[in-house]
């Protein structure tokens, strides 16, 4: 039994971050936009509880390492599929088309080659199964840490795999009631303390979702 056996959306929807993304759903595109912001233009990151790829893939444009771990073998199938035609430059036109800047001719070309040497890969993997000490530049952890059984131990993971930082966001959960695919959500400051000990920094991304900077050192 993993943490997402019912974490049925993918079955249902598809590689829908990709719509949600294009659509701007429930102000998704900003949200991904202001994560992207946060991060580095090269190094290696890790996406944690990837999904369909999405993020992994607008963190691998922007010139990032990224290895996308999720634990739904169906989700991490849709990351393979749909970002090798993101790779190859199928949905260009459409991020261009919705206000995403048009990749130099060199970065346009230089992607495949990247992928091929490994900067983009994806694997069928628990964030509990995370053994990585320091592995990574940084880390994001996007609307996932809600869904786990032990979240105090995915955060000693996130924590553990990172040098720099990690960005972990969750649904603001003030007034609300746990949805389908949730084991609990958290009202800000409850997630602030759930934090504890750990050097954090709040971030403001998207109206309704708690979201944080968790710093290694
Ligand atoms: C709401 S989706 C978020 C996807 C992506 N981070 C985004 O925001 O675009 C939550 C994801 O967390 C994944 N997930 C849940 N528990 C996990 C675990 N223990 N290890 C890895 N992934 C997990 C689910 O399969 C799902 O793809």
């Amino acid at each position: 039994m993993t943490d997402n056996d019912e974490f049925r959306k993918y079955e249902i929807g598809g590689a829908y971050h990709w719509k949600w993304y294009l659509a701007d759903y429930l102000g998704y595109r900003t949200f991904v936009r202001n994560i992207m912001a946060e991060l580095p233009n090269a190094g290696r990151v890790l996406d944690i509880g990837c999904g369909d790829g999405l993020m992994s893939f607008a963190s691998f444009r922007r010139g990032l390492s990224v290895f996308g771990i999720d634990n739904n073998e169906l989700a991490i199938g849709l990351a393979e599929i749909v970002c090798a035609d993101a790779v190859a430059g199928k949905f260009e036109a459409a991020f261009q088309a919705v206000g995403d800047d048009a990749l130099s001719p060199d970065a346009q070309a230089r992607k495949s080659a990247r992928a091929a040497a490994g900067e983009l890969v994806f694997a069928c993997r628990s964030a509990f199964d995370l053994t990585e000490d320091g592995a990574f530049d940084c880390a994001i952890c996007v609307e996932v840490i809600e869904h786990v059984a032990e979240p105090a131990v995915l955060l000693a993971k996130i924590h553990r795999a990172v040098r720099n930082f990690a960005i972990i966001t969750t649904p603001d959960g003030t007034g609300e009631t746990p949805g389908p695919y949730d084991h609990q959500i958290w009202t800000p400051q409850a997630f602030y303390d759930f934090l504890g000990g750990y050097r954090f920094e709040k971030l403001d991304l998207r109206s309704g979702t708690i979201a944080v900077k968790l710093f290694r050192d």
